[in-house]
């Protein structure tokens, strides 16, 4: 999937999926984590070690995507493929996106969703969803087609 927008100072945005071989764009995320996040001022976040980073893009279902252009990491969609007990046996969950604060409401976050999606049709999943953590992220998620759950979930965590 690429695209290319009109604005001016816009360069051309290409979409890649991450390998193996590519632990030093996840140490980048983990560097500039705030810059992809709502926050925007938060500390760095520690990468996986080289090791596991190369073990969990070799995951099968891990899928991650990144947006780029000149070379510069724009944004990043990440999800899992869950399997399930039952038909359908796999679904998505897209656990992460993220925009760089300076490059936001450029449809760069739309076209990551649209290669989550051209993925999903090539496999035969039909379902992905997403927790919403902000309203201007429902907001997006609703122009790339999603609507609301169908059940009232409650979002928990349990520490240990
Ligand atoms: C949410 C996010 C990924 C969207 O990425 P983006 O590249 O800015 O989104 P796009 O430019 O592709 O927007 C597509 C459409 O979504 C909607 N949209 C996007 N951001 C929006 C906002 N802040 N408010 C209202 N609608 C918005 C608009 O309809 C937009 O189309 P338009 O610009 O033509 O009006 C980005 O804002 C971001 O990184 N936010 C911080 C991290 C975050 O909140 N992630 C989600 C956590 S659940």
């Amino acid at each position: 999937v690429s695209g290319t927008f009109s604005g001016p100072a816009l360069p051309s945005l290409g979409i890649r999926r991450l390998g193996p071989a590519d632990a030093s764009v996840l140490e980048l995320l983990a560097r500039d984590d705030a810059d992809f996040d709502l926050r925007g001022d938060g500390p760095a976040r520690a990468p996986l070690s080289r090791e596991d980073a190369e073990a969990h893009l070799s995951d099968p279902h891990v899928l991650h995507w990144v947006a780029s252009a000149d070379g510069a990491i724009l944004g990043s969609l990440f999800c899992h493929v869950l399997p399930m007990r039952k038909q359908p046996a796999t679904e998505l969950l897209l656990y992460e996106i993220g925009v760089r604060s300076a490059w936001r409401r450029r449809g760069v976050g739309r076209l990551l969703v649209s290669a989550m999606v051209d993925w999903m049709k090539a496999n035969g999943i039909v379902t992905a969803w997403v927790l919403a953590d902000n309203p201007e992220a429902e907001r997006f998620y609703a122009a790339c087609g999603f609507g609301p759950g169908s059940g009232p979930a409650v979002y928990l965590e349990l520490h240990r």
